[in-house]
Order: structure tokens, then sequence, then C-alpha cells
């Protein structure tokens, strides 16, 4: 599995998001659109992306019946993204009709991924307002077994879990890790982070990184100095 850096481009606006990009002249950085950029600006925003040769994880995180989430897959696979997502708790179901949408005439896909449970989403608020009384653990795993039983390439995981995740589902399964930051950076909003050597170091296979290169002062050093700690 290719290691790479995702840039999250979480900006308001098509402008802040291609002034940012105009800084990378050298390599062009896969990218990853969430739900902010892609209501703000829609579909032309991930051609426009393309277009300018960035590979794109597009980050909808797609919850509903299966048919709907099996049409609305087809016109994301349709946007030639690179790699999307959904939640889990969509059941199996839900999954592999995902995978069918997803799945071009030609029989090539972009790689899709799940998110288990939310890192917002605590043992005490599972348990209350979801009724879900398994430690979260365990929940996170039952629901990564599922989607790899579903025919789904990885998940969205902490890089904590990511060792986790391979010994459960296998070392082929993606891990796709936010929370990263560097030694000597600030952590944010972020609870339980990693360096990117790190993450390196306990398997992650994708490393997605915003802050720590968006708001950098320097952000393509910021970007090479991921991709050297955690690719090279
Ligand atoms: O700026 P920062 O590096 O914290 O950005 C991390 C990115 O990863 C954000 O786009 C955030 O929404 C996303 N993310 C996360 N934690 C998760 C899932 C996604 O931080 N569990």
């Amino acid at each position: 599995m290719g290691k790479d850096v995702i840039i999250a481009c979480d900006f308001a606006s098509k402008e802040a998001c291609l002034n940012f990009l105009d800084k990378f002249t050298d390599k062009k950085p896969f990218v990853k659109i969430g739900m902010e950029l892609f209501y703000a600006e829609g579909p032309k925003i991930v051609r426009e992306l393309k277009a300018r040769g960035h590979k794109i994880f597009l980050d909808l995180k797609l919850h509903d019946i299966p048919n709907t989430v099996k049409k609305s897959m087809a016109v994301l696979s349709g946007l030639d993204v690179d790699m999307t997502n959904l939640h889990a708790a969509g059941t199996i179901s839900m999954m592999e009709a995902a995978i069918e949408g997803l799945t071009r005439p030609d029989g090539t896909r972009p790689l899709l991924i799940a998110v288990t449970q939310l890192t917002s989403t605590d043992q005490e608020r599972m348990e209350n307002d979801l009724l879900i009384k398994e430690p979260i653990d365990k929940v996170v795993m039952h629901y990564a077994a599922n989607a790899a039983k579903a025919g789904l390439d990885g998940v969205v995981c902490s890089p904590l879990e990511a060792e986790k995740v391979h010994q459960t589902c296998g070392k082929d399964f993606i891990t796709v890790t936010p929370g990263v930051r560097f030694a000597d950076g600030d952590i944010g909003d972020q609870k339980r982070v990693m360096t990117p050597s790190e993450a390196k170091k306990i398997g992650s296979d994708y490393i997605v990184v915003g802050r720590p290169i968006t708001a950098a002062a320097d952000p393509v050093a910021a970007y090479t100095r991921c991709l050297e700690e955690f690719v090279d």
C-alpha cells in the first residue's frame, strides 16, 4: 500500500483553497475535501482540483438507506475521486451497496473507507445516547471488521487504533489516520495525537494533516517535513 500524506483542505471557499494550493508548485499533494468546502462550492471544486493534478479524498461520510447510498456513490465515482467514505453504522448491506454504486463499468473504483465511531463520541455518549453498551474499542473493531466483510478497503481511525485494526482486519486493510502533530507543534483541539514518524512506526497507511500544514508559516516546508517523517 502506497503511504502518503493527505492535506485536509478545510477551507470555506474555493478562493481560500486555491490560494493555499498555489503554493505547491513542485509536487501536487493528495488533498481531502470535506463537507464544508464541498457544500460551499459543489462538485466543480472536485473537478477543478483533479484537473490541477491532485489526488482527492472526498470526505462526505455517507449514511442512508442502501439504495440511496448506492446511487450517490455512483455520482461520486463519476467525479473521479481517488478515495471516499461512509459511516460503518449504516450496516454491512449499506456498505455493500456503496461498493456496487462506486464500481465503474470497467471494474475500477475509488478506494472506499469507513468511519467507525467518530472520535467525538466517547464511551459515555455511546452508552447514553446510542444505547451501545459494549466497550468502545470493541465497537470500533467490530465496525472495522464489518467494513472488511463488506469489501471496503479500510477505515479512518485514530493513529492509536491503527495497529489493532491491522491485527483484526489484515495488514492490507488501509488505515487513514488524522490527529497528527509535529513533536514541537500545537495540538489544538485534537486530544490524542501522534507525530508523522510515530504514525509511520505503528503502520498508518495515510495520515490526514490539516492545521499543522494549512496554518504553518511555510506550508510547503511543513508538508515536506511530513513526507520526510512519514513516507521517506
Ligand atoms: O487540522 P487537523 O490536522 O486537526 O485536521 C484533521 C482533519 O481530519 C480534519 O479535517 C478533521 O475533520 C478530520 N478528522 C479528525 N478526526 C477524525 C476524523 C476526521 O480530525 N476522527
